[in-house]
């Protein structure tokens, strides 16, 4: 998770264009875990047999290749980024699931579905890009009535952070919340809370951050990537001292 506040536009866009190709190739864009994953969705509340699903700031599509496995059901898997979409529609052609996956390359905030059109909604790593309420409130209308929404956030895991991940947070996600605030949050948006799960600090490191770590050697390196990397660089080396305050929780939620 980076930020490129108070950058020119034109620097921006170069910022944002380093972070996708520091990210272009890999499995995934953030933390997760599909074990993980799959042991949450083994005990979701019951779909509908074919739920109509989302996948909201999908990246490559790690996790929206795994729902439409799960299921065999259709997936919208939206993302801002084209080199991402394009990676998507790659690896479900790869994985003989194309008929399943609608590639949308476009914006979550302003999507134009109809009122309880998603059975099941998932957001992994993605949700921050709007603020956590925000996505929340932006996102409930689409949910069927106790439709399910699994969205993975950036949280403390204490109420008493350590200055230094305190100070950094506090730069680039100002709005990072306790997982009670967001729970707060959640209920404040439409949601009922079912259950919230902490992804374990091990998959940071084995699922994103070592992959990350090597492609930061590959990539040709101009002004904007050096940027890029020595952000990641200091987000990882946070995380090393850190992790046992914060991480991604992941809060599976019911329209209320
Ligand atoms: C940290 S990545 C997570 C990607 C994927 N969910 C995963 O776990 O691998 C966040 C994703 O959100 C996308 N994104 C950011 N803002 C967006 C927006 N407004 N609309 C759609 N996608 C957006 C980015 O392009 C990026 O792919």
């Amino acid at each position: 998770m980076s930020t490129e506040k108070q950058m020119s536009i034109d620097a921006q866009t170069k910022y944002i264009a380093a972070l996708t190709d520091l990210h272009r190739g890999l499995d995934r864009q953030g933390p997760g875990d599909s074990e993980f994953s799959r042991n949450i969705l083994g005990n979701l509340p019951t779909l509908p047999l074919k739920p109509r699903i989302a996948d909201l700031g999908c990246g490559s599509g790690v996790s929206a290749l795994l729902l439409a496995q799960h299921y065999q059901s259709t997936v919208m898997a939206v993302d801002s980024s084209s080199a991402f979409i394009d990676e998507l529609k790659a690896r479900a052609k790869q994985l003989g699931l194309e008929h399943l996956i609608i590639p949308i390359h476009g914006d979550m905030a302003k999507l134009h579905w109809s009122a309880g059109s998603v059975d099941l909604l998932w957001s992994e790593g993605a949700a921050y890009n709007l603020g956590f309420e925000q996505a929340l409130k932006t996102w409930r209308q689409f949910l069927a009535n106790s439709g399910v929404a699994v969205i993975s956030e950036m949280s403390w895991f204490t109420d008493d952070v350590p200055e230094p991940a305190s100070a950094y947070w506090q730069n680039a996600y100002p709005m990072m919340g306790t997982e009670t605030e967001n729970i707060d949050r959640a209920n404040r948006s439409g949601f009922s809370v079912l259950s919230t799960h902490r992804l374990p600090s091990q998959a940071w490191w084995v699922n994103y951050y070592g992959p990350l770590r090597e492609r930061m050697q590959q990539i040709e390196i101009t002004p904007s990537t050096q940027l890029v990397i020595r952000e990641t660089e200091e987000e990882m080396s946070l995380f090393e001292k850190f992790s046992d305050f914060y991480g991604y929780t992941f809060y599976v939620l019911q329209a209320a």
